[in-house]
C-alpha cells in the first residue's frame, strides 16, 4: 500500500513497504522536492503504479510538476514515469547518458524531453541548486542521487537502505541493532560487490558523504533519517564489506516458502 508523509516542510516522501518472504521489509520511497520548480525524485514500484499516482495527486498536481530526477532505472523507480510524462508535457526528467540508454531497452525516454546531469555537477531547479552525488554504495551503473543546496538534504537512492522488521517515518525510532543489522544486510544483498572493494578507498567515499554534512539523509529504501544520525549510517556500511556475504533461498528453500505458503508454517 502506498502512503505520504511530511519528511520536511518541503519535502514528501511517497512510501511503500515491499515484504521479502523471510528476511523483512523494505521500504520503497519516492519524494517530492516542493519549491518554485517542483521534482518528484523517482516514481515508485512498477507493481503499484496506480496507487502511486492515486497518492502522489494527493501530494501534488503531476501538472505542476517540472522535474522528475531519476536516481537509476530499477523497477522500484521508474513505475509511474511515462504515465507522468504522457500527462504532463512540460515535465523534464533528470538522469545520466547511461540511464538514457538503459531505458532505452525498454521504453525509451524522449530525448529532448531529458537533461544530463554527471556526478558532481550542479543543476538549478527554480529556487534551489542540486548537486549531484555518486553515492558510495548502488546497484545500477547509472545512479546518481544528489545534494540539495538549500535545504541540505542528501538524496542517497538505494544507498543506506535497511531491511526491517517494521518501518516507521523516522530512522530516528529505529533501535541501534535493527537499523546496523538491516542496513547491512540490505547493503550485501543490494551491493555483493561491496566485499570486492579496497576498503581504503570505500573509507574515502563514506568520508565524501560525512564531509556534506547532510541535515537529513532520504534514501529510497530507509526512512527518513535526520543528519544528526549520518555517522551511524556510515559506521554501518563501513562494517558491510567484511558481513556474511548474501546467498539466497536455493530450490529446496524455495519448495518449503511454497508449502508453507500453502498449508501455513509447520
Ligand atoms: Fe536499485
Ligand atoms: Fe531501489
Amino acid at each position: 500500500m502506498v502512503s505520504s508523509y511530511h519528511a520536511a516542510p518541503d519535502i514528501d516522501v511517497l512510501t511503500s513497504n515491499v515484504a521479502i518472504p523471510g528476511l523483512g521489509l523494505i521500504p520503497v520511497n519516492a519524494f517530492v522536492l516542493k519549491g518554485s520548480e517542483p521534482v518528484l525524485v523517482d516514481t515508485g514500484t512498477v507493481v503499484d503504479s496506480e496507487q502511486f499516482m492515486t497518492v502522489l495527486r494527493s501530494v501534488i498536481d503531476p501538472a505542476d510538476l517540472k522535474w522528475i530526477w531519476l536516481t537509476h532505472t530499477d523497477f522500484d523507480h521508474i513505475g509511474s514515469l511515462h504515465q507522468l510524462l504522457a500527462e504532463n508535457p512540460h515535465l523534464r526528467v533528470i538522469t545520466t547518458f547511461l540511464g538514457v540508454g538503459i531505458m532505452g531497452l525498454s521504453a525509451p525516454l524522449p530525448l529532448d524531453r531529458v537533461h544530463l546531469v554527471n556526478p558532481g555537477a550542479n543543476i538549478t531547479v527554480g529556487d534551489r541548486t542540486l548537486t549531484a552525488v555518486k553515492p558510495p554504495v548502488f546497484d545500477n551503473p547509472c545512479t546518481t542521487g544528489f545534494h540539495d543546496n538549500t535545504s541540505g538534504v542528501l538524496f542517497s537512492s538505494d544507498c543506506f537502505g535497511a531491511l526491517l522488521s517494521a518501518v516507521p517515518e523516522s530512522a530516528a525510532e529505529i533501535c541501534d541493532e535493527d537499523l546496523r543489522d538491516g542496513q547491512v544486510f540490505w547493503a550485501t544483498v543490494d551491493s555483493p560487490w561491496l566485499h570486492k572493494v579496497d576498503r581504503g578507498e570505500f573509507a574515502r567515499e563514506l568520508d565524501g558523504i560525512r564531509k556534506m554534512e547532510p541535515t537529513m539523509i532520504l534514501s529510497s529504501h530507509l526512512p527518513a533519517t535526520p543528519g544528526a544520525m549520518t555517522e551511524r549510517l556510515l559506521s554501518s556500511l563501513a562494517a558491510a564489506p567484511t558481513a556474511r556475504p548474501f546467498l539466497g533461498p536455493d530450490q529446496a528453500g524455495l519448495e518449503q516458502m511454497l508449502k508453507e505458503m500453502t498449508a501455513g508454517p509447520q
